[in-house]
């Protein structure tokens, strides 16, 4: 029987990598475009040395919109999975024309040619960004999304709106998986977080700063309204998260979709602060990270954890895999960076 065909943009990235594994579990045939500006062409080795199945490599800008139309008249494709984008929120408050033009301008072009090539399924990475600081906690997808506080978080609200615009009048039909903060790696330590530069996420710092490459934590705030004063967030093993992303697509691929544009929000449901996350990686990993109390970062927010009813019911999806798993993880992996 012929395999299902995949295309994962960005899929050689944190999320992406994890995602193509689990499909590549499950059957799928995947072909991956990156442009590499983010990530390693390494972990195509990573991938291939967990499953022993190479995907399909394709180095592509998706900004350039001949090579997107030429991609998809030379394969053919049952679904996406479109990670591929920029991420940083502090970048994107810097640069917001580079967020703007490659987060955006990408998801035009790869929609007109999968309309124009009657590639009917999507699964489009959001993110829980587009809540801004919710008024009820935990979080539903029926909480409002608000004025985006970055750019970069702009980006994936309008992603959504003009992929739902799209579903309304295409053969198209979309599910936006709204993560809360993805964390850990691969248990075969073959894939991971790779953070290029000065990492801006709290646990590559964290693994960084145990691994003696940096001096200190910052812990960026500890007079919010929490239990302990620094801010909350749920965080989520990026296994459990690539899991999620086969689970929507096979929802599509089955015509169980009960819209033609989803929304599921991603998380574990429990909300952990920054202490609490230090001190989870400091038993899971028996050992000590230094670390500071500074002043808060501007533009963040106090609190954000999901309300997990709607993907564990509707979609059949649970996080199994607990914060200390994670934090493990992204220790060992740390320890295999040179
Ligand atoms: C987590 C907590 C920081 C670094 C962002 C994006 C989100 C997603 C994940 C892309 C916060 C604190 C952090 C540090 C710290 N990005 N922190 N010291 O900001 O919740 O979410 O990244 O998909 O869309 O919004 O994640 O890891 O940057 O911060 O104290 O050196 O850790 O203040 O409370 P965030 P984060």
């Amino acid at each position: 029987m012929k395999k299902n065909k995949i295309l994962v943009t960005g899929g050689l990235g944190f999320i992406g990598s994890h995602t193509v594994v689990e499909l590549q579990n499950k059957g799928f045939d995947v072909v991956i475009i990156d442009d590499l500006s983010n990530t390693k062409i390494e972990v195509l080795d990573g991938i291939t040395a967990i499953t022993n199945i190479r995907p399909e490599f394709v180095q592509m800008d998706l900004k350039k919109k001949e090579d997107v139309v030429s991609f998809f008249k030379h394969h053919d494709i049952d679904g996406v999975i479109h990670f591929a984008a920029s991420k940083a929120v502090g970048e994107s408050v810097e640069q917001p024309l580079k967020y703007y033009e490659n987060n955006i301008s990408t998801l035009v072009y790869l929609l007109q040619s999968m309309t124009e090539n009657k590639v009917p399924h999507l699964i489009f990475s959001s993110s829980c960004t587009v809540y801004g600081q919710a008024d009820e906690l935990p979080i539903t997808e029926n909480a409002p999304v608000k004025k985006a506080e970055s750019p970069y978080g702009n980006t994936k609200q309008i992603g959504e709106e003009i992929i739902q615009d799209v579903t309304k009048v295409e053969n198209l039909n979309a599910i936006a998986l709204r993560y809360f903060n993805p964390i850990g790696a691969h248990d075969s330590v073959h894939i991971g977080e790779l953070p290029l530069g000065v990492p801006q996420n709290l646990i590559p710092f964290v693994t960084q700063t145990a691994a003696g490459i940096r001096e200190e934590l910052s812990v960026f705030g500890d007079d919010y309204p929490t239990p302990d004063g620094t801010a909350v967030r749920d965080y989520i093993h990026v296994v459990d998260l690539a899991k999620a992303h086969i689970v929507a697509l096979q929802r599509l691929l089955q015509g169980k979709n009960k819209s033609k544009m989803e929304y599921f929000n991603l998380g574990t449901g429990t909300g952990s602060s920054v202490l609490d996350v230090i001190h989870a990686f400091e038993k899971a990993n028996q050992m000590d990270v230094n670390y500071k109390i500074v002043a808060r970062r501007e533009g963040d927010i106090t609190a954000a954890y999901a309300n997990t009813t709607l993907a564990n019911e509707e979609l059949g999806w649970k996080a199994d895999l607990g914060l200390e798993e994670a934090l493990y993880s992204a220790w060992q992996w740390q320890l295999k960076q040179k």
